[in-house]
């Protein structure tokens, strides 16, 4: 299993987002590493619960933006965000059934998790907020 990502991957030119992407990126390594290194399954479980809590606060905070500067693509940017979401929560669920363990077979889909969103609609979305004097 690869750590998620580099900084230099993730920057949409708005500081307060850049910010929320790095401590997203330091939430999935710690996790990551976590589970890497065989600590213990409640602190992996815990490491996974704050990485979703954190996800779904700067979902809001992007989606808050968007409102603010109605930005046509945000039908399909909150779409991407709840698919997100639900991807994390069904992990989180299953971990806490115990019909899965964290490992790097069930964490797999966080490689490219982040970096994807980021890719294919935080840049986007980055390049609105600048025309409207956002940075
Ligand atoms: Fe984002
Ligand atoms: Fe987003």
């Amino acid at each position: 299993m690869e750590l998620a990502t580099e900084y230099a991957e993730t920057s949409v030119g708005v500081r307060l987002l850049d910010c929320d992407h790095r401590q997203l990126t330091d939430a999935i390594n710690e996790l990551q590493a976590a589970v890497l290194g065989n600590q213990d399954r409640t602190r992996n479980g815990e490491l996974l619960r704050k990485l979703a809590d954190f996800t779904l606060t700067h979902f809001a905070l992007e989606e808050g933006m968007m409102a603010a500067t109605r930005y046509p693509g945000t039908a399909r940017h909150r779409l991407h965000h709840q698919h997100m979401m639900e991807q994390l929560e069904s992990v989180l669920n299953d971990c806490r059934e115990g019909t899965v363990t964290l490992d790097g077979q069930s964490l797999s889909f966080l490689n490219d998790w982040h970096t994807d969103h980021i890719q294919e609609d935080d840049l986007k979305y980055g390049l609105w907020l600048n025309m409207h004097g956002v940075r």
